[in-house]
């Protein structure tokens, strides 16, 4: 009897216990760009104050455990660095594992979540980030949420070596914090190559020692135009510009190298030169002092073909190189105007003397004999398409803007391609089609869904050819955006759209699904008081 009373009384106060305990909320399984596989299995693990990071003894991968580190910190948590060793146990801990003889590709990682806690593994320190990536996607956004997960195990791996995003800082400067933020957004999105569009007519933006007039005079606009181009056409009479001095350069590079991006610079030429040409008019055709320029379109500013300009590039591009340790230096190539070439007599003579047919070919020439200098120094240059017209350089990479042709002529030709088709990719366009409520742009209409329909690959390619596509960038020129805020509304959520066409596989691609992710996700932005468009969630 006495036992079945102490009996009832424990059971009591087992169920009086279980039933305080608090209800845990596991939570949702919510990742972007979507993974290549995933399982979600029985069961949930909780991270709490006893959760340990025990990560690869590695530079790396105590950088990415640091990281780890400051997500957890915001979640008012502490945990303890434990590198790894074979004594460990690996009981409720965060287990960073870089293991190069894992056989992983490049970029790849697998992670599982399981009574022991995470394991998030990778044959290379690029894999360890991109699982690190997931994990930061899979903590709630409100930091008082509880840190509870589903067991689970994903294996991915991205589609594209190229998941890139561009930003023109000459129409518009970018303070140089900026640019390390939007680093930061790429990096979210696990995407890895940051173009970086340096030089314009409208302003010349990275400090070259050998000459300083290209930011003394260069980087400096005396006005910009208000609004489009039109009757009346207005200016507002401000002073604008700025340019990275070397230091902040390298500043940035070390910042995006830390997040395994790779900033590729943009140096144009030969046209989109008319800031170069204001600060040494000798790299002109008509040796006329001009201004930086202070209205959008293309300059018909361009350079002439005297050694002494290939000397200065040459230089630039030396100071460029030293700066920017990427495999791509991207010479631009786009939208040369040829008129000045046409009516100049010293131009027309050196058309004659190097044998050409035309402007077509000597543009050709030119970009030529910049790639043999580029690689020389053991780097490889991209441009636009347009370094397809007059015969494309031996080596180079094309940038398809145009549409996808130029990346369909180039890799039919065998040369690399990244897509990145005005159609799809650039970023810089209206998001709806009610203009009267949008900021002014460019023109223009690319919504989320038409840049997550995009398909870098087009169908016209063999497999062989499409060999040749890397992958593809989104691109925000920045005529009519002023300030990183309105950056900011342009690229999210289309970058985010972008980033699954990269990462993902084909058959995983599903916009409905995609939109219920974004919806989650945005929870982050406005965490983070993102500016962001709003067209795509239905409720506003
Ligand atoms: C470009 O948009 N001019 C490359």
């Amino acid at each position: 009897m006495k036992n079945t009373y102490s009996y009832l009384i424990s059971l009591i106060l087992l169920l009086s216990f279980l039933s305080c305990k608090k209800e845990v909320s596991i939570n949702t399984i919510n990742i972007i760009p979507i993974p290549k596989q995933l399982k979600q299995n029985e069961g949930y693990f909780e991270i709490n104050n006893k959760t340990k990071i025990v990560y690869t003894a590695d530079n790396d991968v105590e950088r990415i455990a640091s990281f780890l580190s400051i997500d957890l910190e915001k979640r008012n948590l502490n945990p303890q660095f434990v590198t790894f060793d074979k004594n460990i146990k690996l009981k409720n801990v965060i287990y960073l594992e870089l293991n190069p003889q894992l056989d992983l590709p490049k970029e790849a990682y697998k992670l599982s979540i399981t009574n022991n806690g995470f394991h998030v593994s990778a044959s290379n320190a690029a894999g360890l980030f991109y699982g690190y990536q997931t994990i930061k996607q899979l903590l709630p956004a409100n930091y008082s949420k509880d840190l509870a997960f589903h067991h689970l195990e994903i294996e991915d791996v991205p589609r594209f070596k190229w998941r890139g995003m561009h930003l023109d800082v000459c129409r518009h400067f970018m303070p140089k914090e900026y640019v390390m933020k939007y680093i930061d957004y790429l990096a979210s999105m696990k995407m890895n190559s940051f173009h970086w569009h340096l030089t314009e007519d409208q302003g010349w933006r990275i400090e070259i020692k050998a000459y300083p007039k290209l930011t003394e005079i260069g980087a400096w606009r005396k006005e910009t135009l208000i609004g489009h181009h039109g009757k009346g056409t207005k200016f507002d009479g401000k002073k604008h510009g700025g340019f990275y001095t070397q230091e902040e350069i390298k500043e940035v590079v070390a910042y995006a190298k830390d997040r395994f991006i790779t900033i590729v610079p943009e140096i144009e030429m030969p046209g989109h030169a008319q800031a170069a040409i204001s600060a040494y008019p000798e790299l002109g055709c008509t040796g006329e002092q001009v201004d930086v320029w202070n209205t959008w379109g293309v300059s018909p500013y361009i350079y002439n073909v005297e050694d002494t300009t290939f000397e200065f590039l040459q230089t630039v591009l030396d100071e460029v190189m030293a700066l920017f340790p990427s495999e791509y230096i991207h010479i631009g190539g786009d939208e040369a105007i040829k008129k000045q070439w046409k009516s100049s007599k010293k131009i027309q003579r050196k058309i004659k003397e190097l044998g050409l047919k035309d402007e077509h070919e000597l543009q050709s020439y030119f970009i030529k004999r910049i790639e043999k200098y580029v690689n020389s120094k053991g780097r490889s240059i991209i441009g636009w398409d347009e370094i397809l017209e007059g015969g494309l350089a031996p080596n180079a990479t094309v940038m398809s803007w145009r549409g996808t042709e130029g990346g369909i002529a180039a890799s039919k030709a065998h040369h690399k391609v990244i897509m990145s088709p005005g159609t799809h990719c650039y970023f810089d366009h209206y998001q709806s089609e009610d203009r009267d409520n949008e900021p002014l742009a460019i023109g223009g209409f690319t919504d989320v869904e038409k840049v997550y329909s995009f398909e870098p690959v087009p169908e016209e390619l063999s497999k062989e050819e499409a060999k040749y596509i890397l992958g593809a960038q989104g691109n925000v020129w920045t005529e009519y955006i002023l300030t990183p805020d309105h950056v900011d509304y342009m690229i999210f959520p289309r970058m985010i759209a972008l980033s699954e066409v990269l990462w993902s596989p084909v058959e995983k691609r599903d916009y409905s699904d995609f939109l219920k992710r974004l919806n989650v996700y945005r929870e982050v932005l406005d965490r983070e008081d993102i500016h962001y468009a709003k067209h795509v969630f239905s409720e506003e």
